[in-house]
């Protein structure tokens, strides 16, 4: 299996070097982003990006990433903006400022939107700060690595391959519901156990609450936050909030009677004794990793598959080693190397959280920047990716920057960095590359004809338009059986 692995990749690393470039790539370049010719080096005053606020506000609310290409190309890596939600914000995506914020002590999390507190309620880790948070993280990490998480993957194998299976050959299908499916159940089977995450009952709930806040306008837009009963948007969510929670308690209740090795047995054990504890901390936090973690990954995996599928090369080294993982491996992720460096340089060039959000806690500077003390500082993952300084050609698609290992350390952080770091990083990182083999093991497929991948915003995040079309190759056996 690895002198294949190998020779696939070298034929990748090959085909970049040479002058022979993918049509359909380069096409999805342009759509994506302009190429930065060069970013104007770092000053002693932040400039100020150009443009009015109604036509800057709308491009941030419905294409960032068009708006950041024009600030890389503009102003460069640090500018000021003033934009809707983030208010008067400094942005940077410098490696060197940016090591400032992550080392130092005078940045905090930025307050979560007003919304998101009314949604989640104010206990759970993404909510906390200072010492709080710092023991909450270790805890909620933990359940991310223990017993739990690991063993749900096997079951997320063949979850995956049967929603595939379920797919009409005839149809075209979006890759982010399939894959939101999945993770969603995945990740009801690891809170609450396989039995739990097989009822429809689990599922419906949790999708009827995402659901109810779908459009971005209820969660910025705070005069649409009026409950006026179950007519009206934030009436529906607060009341399909109140069924998800009701839900979740009675899970506690039988968890605590049966510990049944599930996350939830795992976090009421770590909490048992702590007197702070109560069981609402136990909802809020449940609530906040239901509802954060498959949507956000599931964005991120339909990045993946568009960038896997727009180069031919790509997908055929992709392909390889999903058949090769499927007939020789005991289905690991170590057992990948190539596809979790799709995985990664998809992150990097489509990262679906734009951005971080900091605040200064005192008076202090950024480089020669002066802050003061209340200023909201944006770490902007989008601007540090496509750095040329960091990633040559940054805009190509080249899995490779991230084959042994590889790290960028202050210039890539798509989950995030420092004391906030995402908790299901190390989960998620395994999740992905095993879903796209199971995927590209179980059939035959191609971005749907005419398809553009328009970045578009789904709540927070950025996905592809449509969640990524994907339709069945011509074949004789559409579901691929090599
Ligand atoms: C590809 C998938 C994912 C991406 C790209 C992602 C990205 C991020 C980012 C950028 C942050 C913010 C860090 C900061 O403010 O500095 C974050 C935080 C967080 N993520 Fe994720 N995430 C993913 C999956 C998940 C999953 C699967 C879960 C759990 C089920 C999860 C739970 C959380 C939580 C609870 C936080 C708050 C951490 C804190 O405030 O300390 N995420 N994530």
């Amino acid at each position: 299996m690895r002198w294949a692995k190998v020779s696939f990749v070298r034929r990748i690393k090959k085909r970049w070097r040479g002058e022979v470039r993918d049509v359909r790539r380069d096409e999805l370049m342009n759509l994506i982003a302009a190429q930065p010719a060069h970013i104007k080096p770092r000053a002693a005053s932040a400039p100020r990006l150009a443009g009015g606020l109604v036509r800057r506000g709308a491009q941030w609310l419905t294409n960032p990433y068009g708006l950041l290409d024009e600030a890389l190309q503009s102003v460069g890596l640090t500018f000021r903006a003033r934009l809707p939600v983030l208010g008067d914000a400094l942005f940077t995506g410098d490696p060197e400022l940016l090591r400032t914020i992550i080392t130092g002590r005078d940045f905090d999390a930025g307050t979560p939107i007003s919304a998101l507190r009314a949604l989640l309620g104010s206990r759970s880790l993404i909510m906390l700060h200072g010492e709080r948070h710092a023991a909450r993280q270790q805890m909620v990490a933990a359940l991310f690595r223990g017993p739990a998480a690991q063993a749900v993957l096997p079951w997320m194998i063949e979850q995956t391959r049967r929603e595939v299976q379920r797919l009409d050959v005839h149809k075209s299908f979006s890759a982010y519901d399939l894959v939101q499916r999945v993770l969603l159940r995945t990740i009801l089977a690891a809170l609450f156990g396989v039995a739990v995450a097989e009822q429809a009952e689990a599922e419906r709930l949790v999708q009827r609450f995402l659901h109810s806040f779908r459009s971005p306008l209820v969660l910025f837009i705070k005069p649409l936050r009026f409950d006026v009963g179950p007519l009206s948007p934030w009436g529906r969510a607060m009341r399909n909030r109140r069924k998800l929670c009701a839900f979740i308690r009675q899970q506690i209740d039988q968890n605590r009677r049966v510990d049944n090795g599930t996350m939830l047995s795992q976090l009421l054990a770590a909490s048992a004794g702590n007197d702070s504890w109560s069981d609402e901390d136990t909802v809020e936090e449940v609530l906040s990793l239901l509802l954060f973690g498959h949507d956000t990954a599931a964005a991120a995996m339909a990045w993946a598959l568009v960038h896997i599928f727009s180069d031919p090369a790509v997908v055929a080294a992709a392909e390889q080693e999903a058949h090769d993982w499927r007939r020789h491996s005991a289905l690991e992720p170590e057992d990948l190397t190539w596809l979790p460096a799709c995985v990664q340089e998809s992150m990097r060039l489509c990262p679906v959280v734009v951005h971080l959000s900091r605040r200064a806690v005192v008076d202090t500077q950024l480089g020669e920047i002066p802050v003061t003390r209340g200023d909201m500082v944006i770490p902007c993952t989008y601007l540090a990716h496509r750095n040329p300084s960091v990633f040559t050609e940054p805009v190509a698609f080249r899995p490779e920057r991230f084959l042994n290992g590889r790290r960028y350390d202050g210039a890539y952080f798509p989950f995030g960095f420092g004391g906030r770091t995402c908790v299901g990083k190390p989960f998620v990182l395994r999740q992905m590359p095993l879903m796209i083999a199971t995927i590209l093991a179980s059939a035959r497929l191609q971005l749907a004809a005419g398809y553009t991948p328009q970045p578009t915003r789904r709540m927070v995040l950025i996905a592809p338009r449509s969640g990524a079309l994907f339709s069945f190759r011509r074949s004789a056996d559409p579901f691929a059986k090599r």
